[in-house]
């Protein structure tokens, strides 16, 4: 059967005219690659039969690497390659022959043809036709003379016809993808707007992340389109007519199109990287005349503090077109401060050292929702709070009553005046050590005074101590650190209102 295959296989024309280039009288030396020692084997026999001395078959190799240097060692003249051997891959095979000026032929011949041999190609290379041949493949065509090189009837050859497509006409092709991607491009992106996926934006960092977003919507939209219009228009335009039976070109390998699939994703990835860059740097950027309030998250619930005034809020209201700024902590787990209508977004984290900010200038009054955005425990989904943006003149006016509240809570008074006049920077409220001792469980426990003697902590003696802190100095404090001022700077209701204050630290 072999036999069959390769009888075709003649020397008598160009080969020959070749063959005399090199000298006359000596032996053509051929080399054939297959990893099928059966194809080696049978067409070495059949050249020895029909050749005798004329053409010695200096090598069988059976993989890519043995074949390349083989060529180097044996110096052939013709190389037969096996077609259908996936292992001879014809491109990397051409390769390395255009790396030498040395000419030499090449065939590539397939059994696969159903009892009958096909021979794809044959061809004297130079480098730079082996170049063409790389590119532009010709493939899958007898030769033109068959009978000048074949013995076998031209019946046989069944070596699929491609479709020609002209030049021109894939032109016409591409103009038409070109404008249905174009328009397929708009609708999908005018689509993905219209479809508020995105909330309202109610901050001005929202209007460059937004910016972001939209270019990102472009992009999708394109290569959506991309992708979908060439599958539709190749399914519609080059699907297979009644009668058709032969097999479309086949195409591998073009470095043209491959730089450039490289390049352009590069080329997005740094545009898009240099635009989130700027974006980010937008976003942080620090403002003038920030009013800081600080949130508390916590199992679960948020706080809202306004250091201006000491109102504390579990709603966070908001003057609009002030740069606001949030500094953020956790009193146990990692929560997450999320307003989707501001986009910005903080995790809060538990810690001193770890307190986080966020910058926000609301630009729409409306009533909007912080939700937690980090899984916190049991209740997480139902940690939120309402954020309010009101105008100036109505945050003012709710900052009023706030205060008001507080000033009519002794506690929430007593607060208030505490920090005002500097207490907490000695005298801790949740235990820690300081210049002097902690509020934290003070009221009603028995104090070790400088002297040895012990007091318990009541009305009297806290009012005494911040009136008159010399009398009666707690052991491990040093005297003469607490100012005697508090006598003349506070009221007897300020005092009373910070007794009441530190009775309810516990
Ligand atoms: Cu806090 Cu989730």
């Amino acid at each position: 059967m072999l036999r069959n295959y390769l009888g075709f296989i003649d020397f008598s024309s160009r080969t020959v005219a070749f063959m005399g280039t090199v000298g006359m009288g000596l032996p053509r030396r051929v080399l054939i690659a297959s990893a099928n020692p059966l194809f080696g084997k049978g067409l070495q026999k059949i050249f020895q039969e029909r050749w005798g001395t004329q053409a010695v078959v200096v090598g069988l190799t059976g993989s890519m690497g043995e074949t390349l240097q083989a060529m180097e060692t044996l110096q052939p003249d013709l190389v037969i390659v096996d077609y259908d051997d996936r292992s001879m891959n014809r491109a990397e095979f051409l390769s390395h022959f255009v790396a030498g000026d040395r000419p030499m032929q090449v065939m590539l011949v397939s059994l696969r043809g159903g009892g009958s041999a096909v021979v794809y190609d044959r061809h004297t290379l130079t480098p730079s036709e082996a170049e063409d041949w790389l590119n532009v493949p010709k493939t899958i065509q007898p030769a033109p003379e068959p009978d000048d090189w074949l013995n076998v009837p031209k019946t046989t050859h069944t070596a699929p016809q491609p479709r020609e497509i002209p030049r021109r006409s894939s032109m016409k092709h591409f103009v038409r993808l070109a404008v249905m991607v174009i328009v397929s491009t708009i609708l999908v992106y005018l689509g993905l707007e219209r479809s508020k996926i995105l909330p309202d934006a109610a901050s001005a960092q929202a209007i460059p992340i937004d910016g972001l977003f939209k270019l990102h919507y472009a992009a999708i939209a394109f290569l959506f389109s991309l992708i979908t219009m060439f599958m539709l228009y190749s399914i519609l335009v080059f699907r297979r007519k009644p009668g058709e039976t032969g097999e479309g070109a086949h195409i591998r390998g073009n470095n043209r199109v491959e730089m450039v699939w490289t390049a352009l994703p590069v080329l997005a990835v740094l545009v898009v990287s240099t635009i989130g860059a700027r974006n980010l740097a937008e976003v942080i950027r620090p403002a003038q005349n920030e009013m800081v309030v600080n949130v508390t998250a916590g199992q679960w619930f948020w706080s809202y503090e306004y250091p201006e005034t000491g109102v504390v809020s579990d709603s966070l209201y908001l003057p609009v077109n002030k740069p606001i700024l949030l500094r953020m902590t956790s009193q146990d787990v990692i929560h997450s401060f999320w307003v989707p209508e501001f986009r910005v977004k903080q995790d809060v984290l538990p810690g001193e050292n770890l307190v986080k900010e966020l910058r926000i200038t609301p630009i729409l009054i409306g009533n909007f929702k912080n939700r937690c955005a980090e899984l916190c425990g049991g209740a997480h989904a139902y940690m939120e709070s309402p954020v309010v943006v009101t105008s100036q003149e109505d945050f003012d006016a709710w900052m009023q009553n706030q205060v008001q509240a507080v000033m009519d809570d002794p506690v929430a008074r007593g607060n208030a005046i505490s920090r005002q006049n500097g207490c907490a920077a000695c005298h801790s409220i949740d235990g820690k050590a300081g210049v002097g001792p902690t509020w934290k469980g003070l009221y009603g426990e028995q104090q070790t005074l400088a002297d040895g003697s012990t007091v318990t902590a009541d009305d009297a003696y806290l009012h005494e101590s911040i009136v008159d802190p010399q009398v009666k100095v707690v052991e491990g404090y040093a005297a003469n650190v607490m100012p005697s001022v508090y006598k003349d700077s506070l009221t007897e209701e300020q005092i009373a209102d910070i007794i009441e204050f530190i009775k309810s630290v516990k």
